[in-house]
């Protein structure tokens, strides 16, 4: 089973920081086996391209966009879009993490038009989903993914779901004011998303307060078929680390 290992940068790292980074993970990674680990990591849109040449002579590592327009081009400005994105190295785009659909009007109906036209242009979507803590506290969690999932995929064909990756993160469990989410919560929203996707989708991956802890026992719930990490990951060391751990974990007979 592939196990993904993935960080997104959010808003931080100048070019200089971003390149270090690639350049000492392309160093890391050279002759070495992954295993059945796959790598992916998404910098900021001023640094894809950088990261992106980085790793050229590693291109076991996916780079990926945090956004991407719908359209292909046009009167949008400030945005970027999915052709813009590939053209620039990345061959993810991430699509409706909680901080967009929060902070900048991201709507169901934008996310999905995202991932429709991420498919349309041979990227993978990586689909963030998630409740925020109310919905949670009144036992709706599992409900409202598989909501928000559906709203986003609906109508897509079986080749199209092949390729997309789902990142189930609860917002109460993400960044600095969120409590790490304990692996008896995950189990039933797993369960049901695995029931739902498990089999159509690409992977299924878990993302919210993944530290060096917390990670094994978290690639260990069923269904989940990697990590989508932050701050744990943003010092190459950390990440590092995580490679190992999803190595230590895909080769484990079971
Ligand atoms: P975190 O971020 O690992 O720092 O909690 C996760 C995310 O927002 O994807």
């Amino acid at each position: 089973m592939t196990v993904w290992i993935g960080t997104s940068w959010k808003m931080n790292k100048t070019l200089a920081e971003a390149t270090d980074w690639a350049q000492g993970l392309a160093e890391a990674l050279s002759g070495r086996q992954l295993d059945q680990v796959q790598p992916f990591v998404i910098p900021p849109a001023t640094a894809i391209a950088a990261v992106a040449q980085a790793l050229s002579e590693e291109p076991r590592v996916l780079v990926g966009a945090q956004n991407a327009h719908w359209e292909p081009a046009g009167a949008w400005t400030g945005e970027v879009s999915v052709p813009q994105v590939a053209d620039a190295g990345a061959r993810i785009v991430e699509i409706g993490h909680s901080e967009r659909r929060e902070h900048f009007a991201e709507t169901d109906e934008t996310v999905r038009a995202k991932v429709a036209a991420t498919l349309a242009h041979g990227l993978i979507p990586l689909l963030c989903i998630g409740e925020p803590g109310a919905v949670k506290d009144a036992g709706g969690s599992t409900r409202f993914v598989l909501d928000q999932a559906h709203r986003a995929l609906e109508g897509l064909e079986e080749e199209q779901l092949g390729r997309v990756l789902i990142a189930y993160e609860p917002i109460w469990a993400i960044g600095e004011h969120g409590r790490p989410a304990t692996v008896a919560e995950l189990e039933e929203p797993f369960t049901a998303l695995g029931a739902a996707y498990g089999h159509q989708v690409q992977g299924l991956l878990y993302g919210g307060s993944v530290n060096l802890d917390n990670a094994a026992e978290l690639l260990g719930i069923a269904h989940v078929a990697g990590l989508f990490v932050g701050r744990t990951a943003w010092q190459l060391e950390g990440y590092l680390r995580l490679l190992e751990i999803a190595a230590d974990h895909s080769t484990r007979p079971r």
